[in-house]
């Protein structure tokens, strides 16, 4: 997968694109990512990407001139997302990045200030997301949080497919715990049926879990949920 990234920052991307799986994904050749500054699409000779809001209020806006012609410059085949990260906007869920993982192409724009003009929304991007309701002082942890959730979800990128297959959200409930290697550590143990070896004990017991947990921390996934009588029935186990 190609990912084009404008933004304002680009050094911002450097850790987190040189380490663990994203790192590896790029020296698989699985992943490339090129970092585009919308600020050498600026024609003045300050370099000036933001300005005023009309109709007054606090903060600077991103200009509309220089991210379009920075995202026309990528030349976007009909089709490839330009997805832009935006407090304002639905969030962005597992299913988006499944979604998003399957293109051999996405652009990420990545807005700053206390915004962007909204054109670049209504008349650039493809895709408008959210990555929680909390507003970030710019869009480029937005978009990393996105690459990797969708970088993940290409084949070959994360080790197991397993491991990929039981995460939390892919059947619509939260992860049950995970335990290694010491049996006990500082008087806690590890549940025994994780010990025992029995295959379908263990399977019902995560299972029983991932329910309790969602239905405790979850609600807005839980309301979603199809609840099955067993599943009722592990919910009432103590
Ligand atoms: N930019 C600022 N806050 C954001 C958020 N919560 N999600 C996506 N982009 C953002």
């Amino acid at each position: 997968m190609k990912v084009e990234i404008a933004t304002l920052f680009p050094d911002f991307f450097s850790g987190p694109l040189q380490s663990s799986i994203l790192r590896r994904a790029q020296q698989q050749q699985l992943l490339q990512v090129n970092l585009h500054n919308i600020r050498d699409y600026t024609h003045d000779k300050h370099r000036t990407a933001d300005d005023r809001p009309f109709g007054g209020g606090p903060g600077m806006l991103l200009k509309p001139e220089p991210v379009f012609e920075c995202v026309e410059a990528l030349q976007p085949e009909p089709g490839t997302p330009v997805i832009l990260a935006s407090p304002r906007a639905p969030l962005f869920t597992q299913r988006d990045a499944i979604e998003l993982s399957a293109y051999n192409r996405l652009i990420f724009v990545c807005g700053h200030y206390e915004g962007i003009d909204e054109r670049v929304q209504q008349h650039l991007c493809t895709h408008v997301y959210s990555i929680g309701s909390y507003v970030l002082t710019g869009g480029e942890l937005a978009t990393l949080v996105m690459l990797d959730a969708t970088v993940r979800m290409i084949p070959g990128v994360v080790g197991k497919a397993d491991s990929v297959s039981q995460d939390s959200f892919m059947d619509g409930l939260l992860d049950c715990p995970h335990y290694t290697r010491p049996a006990e550590y500082r008087g806690w143990p590890v549940p025994d049926v994780l010990l025992g070896g029995h295959h379908a004990e263990i399977e019902r017991w995560r299972h029983q879990q991932k329910l309790r947990a969602t239905r405790q921390w979850r609600p807005d996934l839980w309301q979603n949920y199809p609840v099955s009588p067993q599943d009722e029935q592990l919910l009432e186990e103590e």
